[in-house]
């Protein structure tokens, strides 16, 4: 097996995406925003959809590794990289699913389902009394980090190995 599954690829680029995006309007849209600003139901309204939806096509990524075959694990004649490589990979799952819950345990608690979906309430001066707000920002960080890192690898790959492992990740004939 020469490639991943097209679906977890696509999973893979479309999630890659908006992992992004919510990352970046996270950090220097909604987080700069007072709670006063009535633009603030908009951003919060866009990022807690973007968020979900990270959830749902994460699960959906999770049943699909599993159930299709992978392509063998990369080998680069250097132990260390190799098992940093497959441990950057289960925790950018982890910090994934650990944005998703840390999001949806703040917005649950804030009230935010009914105030910023439903329309009715209004929001707390603030979020920081709420302790899964740290938690969210804090891993926010972690996940930045490992995505440079990621990213990184996978340019290493490219240019200075020239193994071509990009290829892996994208359609094509998965038998060749
Ligand atoms: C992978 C998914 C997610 C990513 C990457 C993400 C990213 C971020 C980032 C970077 C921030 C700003 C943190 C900071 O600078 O301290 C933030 C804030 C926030 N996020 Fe998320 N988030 C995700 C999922 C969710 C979900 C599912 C919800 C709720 C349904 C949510 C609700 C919030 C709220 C309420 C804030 C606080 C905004 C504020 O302080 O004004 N997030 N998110
Ligand atoms: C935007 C730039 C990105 C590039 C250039 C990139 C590149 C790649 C490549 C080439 C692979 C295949 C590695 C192999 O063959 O073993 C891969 C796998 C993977 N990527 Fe990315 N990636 C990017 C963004 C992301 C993001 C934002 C995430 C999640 C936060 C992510 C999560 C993963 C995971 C978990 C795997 C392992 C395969 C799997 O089990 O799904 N990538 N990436």
């Amino acid at each position: 097996m020469s490639r991943y599954h097209p679906l977890l690829v696509a999973l893979h680029w479309l999630l890659a995406i908006a992992i992004l995006v919510a990352l970046f309007m996270g950090t220097f849209s909604l987080a700069e925003t007072p709670n006063s600003d009535p633009n603030k139901i908009f951003g919060l309204r866009g990022h807690m959809s973007v968020g979900i939806s990270i959830l749902v096509l994460m699960l959906i990524r999770v049943i699909t590794r599993f159930a299709s075959t992978r392509p063998p694990k990369v080998e680069t004649g250097n132990a260390l990289i190799d098992t940093a490589g497959s441990v950057a990979h289960v925790g950018l799952y982890v910090l994934v699913f650990a944005m998703c819950i840390s999001g949806l345990a703040l917005a649950n608690l804030a009230g935010l389902p009914g105030i910023v979906f439903g329309g009715y309430g209004t929001l707390p001066a603030d979020f920081s009394e709420y302790g899964p707000r740290a938690v969210h920002g804090i891993i926010a960080k972690l996940l930045m980090a490992l995505v440079l890192l990621h990213v990184a690898g996978a340019l290493y790959h490219q240019f200075i190995r020239k193994d071509g492992l990009i290829r892996r990740m994208w359609f094509g004939n998965r038998k060749s």
